[in-house]
């Protein structure tokens, strides 16, 4: 099955028309608490397990869509007009190309992002989740947060979590057409619980986590533990968002993360997203921890740390300083 038959499923018709001149759509960046890592199907990015994810409401993408009158798209990343051969308009317009019909349109895609881009922190999920919710506004398809999410994951697998804010769940599903594996809210408030960006590193990553996942999966022994300790830590993650148990859900994020890491340094060559800077600030929040200042990491495919905390004057002052 192919991405464009999904795409053939949720919008049967050949002849969508632009309902507007442009549309604007903003999509917050997601966290996995509990990481999704390995995919069971690659064209369409349908996950070996599910996740859990916390928006960052005010870091993510604000993505605007035009139809051009251009033989190709134009793409445009924090104001500066993209080359088509860059990876990064390569993979837009390979998405877009899902959505010409028949009057094969051409876009401009105009992107601002307040954060890094491809280095670890979500941008790609805050950016197709944006495109596609400016896609829905141009065209005025009406469609349900379901299918969206299922759109968004087409694009980039983390994508699918992109579409709300707060807590979210995105479910593996089991159907070979992934129609099952879309995401949705999770209904807990928890206003208090804060997740900091620590950015130490602002260059694209070496390794994507497309290829790191296929690695991982083709040469890891230890990948063979991962789906049963998602299983488990799913559980634990939503006994800490039920109870507010914030020691939980810090111990279970911060176990997660290094055991998929675990997962990934075991890989045959290795992959390691570490930096000494990365190493630093754990032993720094271990340490801490030890002291009683109740500090958590997360980390995804990057050198780039996210802090998990509860609103606290002290550890913010603190965490400005890092
Ligand atoms: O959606 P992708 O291909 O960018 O993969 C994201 C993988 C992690 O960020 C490492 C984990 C996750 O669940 O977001």
């Amino acid at each position: 099955m192919k991405k464009i038959d999904i795409v053939q499923t949720i919008l049967p018709r050949n002849d969508y028309t632009p309902q507007q001149k442009i549309a604007q759509q903003y999509a917050p960046t997601n966290i996995a608490l509990v990481k999704y890592w390995g995919k069971r199907d690659l064209e369409l990015n349908l996950p070996v397990t599910s996740s859990i994810s916390l928006s960052l409401d005010k870091l993510g993408a604000t993505t605007s869509i035009a139809v051009i009158e251009s033989k190709d798209d134009e793409i445009i990343l924090n104001k500066k007009l993209q080359d088509n051969n860059s990876n990064f308009s390569r993979r837009i317009v390979e998405y877009l190309n899902l959505f010409r019909f028949n009057n094969n349109y051409r876009y401009r895609i105009n992107t601002e992002v307040n954060i890094p881009v491809a280095s670890g922190v979500a941008s790609s999920a805050c950016g197709f989740a944006a495109l596609i919710l400016a896609l829905n506004s141009l065209f005025n398809w009406q469609l349900s947060k379901q299918q969206l999410s299922i759109l968004a994951r087409i694009g980039s697998g983390s994508a699918a979590r992109s579409l709300w804010e707060g807590f979210v769940i995105w479910h593996a599903g089991s159907q070979a057409n992934g129609m099952d594996s879309f995401a949705e809210p999770l209904n807990y408030q928890w206003p208090e619980l804060k997740c900091k960006l620590l950015t130490l590193e602002t260059a694209a990553k070496k390794i994507s986590s497309r290829e790191a996942m296929l690695q991982t999966l083709a040469s890891s022994t230890l990948y063979n533990a991962w789906p049963a300790q998602v299983t488990q830590d799913l559980k634990l993650m939503e006994q800490a968002l039920q109870n507010k148990d914030f020691h939980l859900l810090g111990a279970t994020a911060e176990n997660n993360a290094l055991s998929m890491h675990a997962c990934m340094l075991a890989a045959k060559p290795a992959i390691c997203y570490f930096t000494p800077q990365t190493l630093a600030i754990y032993q720094l929040v271990w340490k801490l921890r030890q002291e009683g200042i109740a500090l958590y990491l997360t980390q995804d495919a990057g050198a780039n740390l996210k802090v998990l905390y509860t609103e606290d004057k002290m550890l913010d002052a603190l965490l400005s300083l890092l």
